[in-house]
């Protein structure tokens, strides 16, 4: 025996997944043409009330950080339901995006695990929208009188949940590219204001330091000059020798200077041998211990990395001589797989990184460095007193 499909029902089972089809394509044309995720979320639930004939209608995204819920989108709600947070794991909507499984209830709510829902609900449906496991937000279908919903409005709000949760990935993708961008471009900024101040260092340097040193050099080896033209010879001698102190040192001014700018060592034992030397050429004498281990010996890590990890190393040092009034500093290079760790400890004042000092850039500087390689930057308290300077590479 077979069962003739009513003409009627089959006509209306047509009407509605015409509308369906409908709706679908509207929504991702919109998808793919706004990144704006009010925008997309208040069209989603407008058809999806609309489309499943549902009295009121509402996407809660989920805060990541407390779990809560929030009301982002509503149909047939009063507008200051907007924003409205419903805490974590209550309600159906809680109970959805806790459990990440959708729940449809009919008729009076007797269900233990919906506590205090709104007993006048008719019909209701709860779906979670989620992302690689993670649930994102809620939407929700209410019908206050009228036929319960069945199977296909599951389905088919099940896939408006899906297209709603492709619309948070983007905007979530969307909104971490405009914060890398903007880093970017603040980044570059600083980098060129410090090349810039760099070279004007440099300069300063060279004019006060060297071309001074070179002026006095001049009129020493003049008066060595006039000296032999009286036939003084001891006194000319005894010139001589103070001439090539003053080269001696100025030789050992002018390695420093160049280890400082960028040590040829660097390039040529690589990161290890290097962070040691600056350690004790920075943090020599004073009463102050100095400590450098590395498990990493004579390995060569990418030169970029090395580099990056040489300049955080140097302006954490530098805080440490200027700032800490500290008696012990230790730097610490490690490998840890495919990730390679640095850490500056000292036992000085310490201070609250959580406040940045205006016009102060070294610690932004090594921050912006740090991540904008894809690694992590931290600045603690260390036991006792004073500060962890750390940073965390990804080799690759
Ligand atoms: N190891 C440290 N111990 C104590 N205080 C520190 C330490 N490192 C940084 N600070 C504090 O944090 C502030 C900000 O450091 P940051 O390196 O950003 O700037 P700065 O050293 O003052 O100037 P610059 O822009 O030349 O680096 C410092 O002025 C200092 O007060
Ligand atoms: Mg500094």
């Amino acid at each position: 025996m077979t069962v003739e499909t009513p003409i009627g029902l089959t006509r209306a089972v047509e009407e509605s997944s015409k509308k369906e089809l409908e709706v679908l394509a509207l929504l991702s044309r919109s998808l793919l043409e706004t990144v704006d995720l009010d925008e997309q979320l208040g069209l989603t639930i407008r058809l999806a009330a609309e489309a499943l004939r549902a009295d009121r209608g509402s996407i809660m995204l989920v805060d990541q950080e407390t779990g809560n819920l929030q009301i982002t989108a509503a149909e047939g709600l009063p507008p200051e339901m907007i924003g409205h947070v419903v805490p974590v794991g209550e309600g159906i909507a809680g109970w959805v995006a806790r459990h990440n499984e959708p729940v449809a209830v009919h008729g009076e709510v007797q269900d233990p695990r919906f506590e205090g829902v709104n007993p006048s609900l008719d019909s209701a449906i709860s779906l979670p929208m989620y992302s690689h496991g993670v649930v994102m937000g809620v939407l929700n279908l209410v019908r206050i009188s009228g036929d319960e919903f069945i199977e296909q409005d599951l389905r088919f709000a099940s896939s408006l949940a899906d297209m709603a949760s492709v619309a948070i990935e983007k905007a979530s993708l969307y909104a971490r590219l405009k914060d890398r961008e903007a880093r970017m471009s603040r980044l570059l900024g600083a980098a060129i204001g410090a090349q810039e101040q760099e070279r004007r260092r440099i300069a300063a340097e060279i004019h006060d330091g060297f071309l001074q040193d070179l002026s006095a050099l001049f009129l020493k080896i003049e008066k060595v000059r006039n000296l032999l033209k009286r036939e003084q010879i001891d006194d000319a001698m005894a010139t001589t020798k103070e001439v090539q102190d003053d080269i001696r040192d100025q030789v050992a001014s002018i390695r420093d200077f160049i280890f400082e700018v960028r040590p040829p060592s660097l390039d040529q034992i690589g990161l290890a041998p290097t962070l040691e030397a600056m350690v004790q050429r920075m943090i020599s004498g004073d009463g102050v211990t100095a400590a450098f281990s590395s498990e990493l010996g004579p390995d060569r890590l990418p030169e970029s990395i090395e580099t990056i990890l040489y300049r955080t190393a140097q302006e954490a040092l530098r805080n440490v001589v200027k700032h800490a009034k500290a008696s012990m500093v230790s730097v610490r290079l490690d490998r840890s797989g495919s990730r390679v760790i640095l850490e500056i400890e000292d036992n000085g004042r310490g201070f609250d990184a959580r406040t940045p000092k205006r016009g102060h850039y070294g610690l932004e500087t090594m921050r912006e460095r740090i991540e904008l390689a894809g690694g992590d930057f931290h600045i603690m308290p260390r036991d006792g007193g004073g500060t962890i300077v750390g940073a965390i590479l990804p080799l690759d």
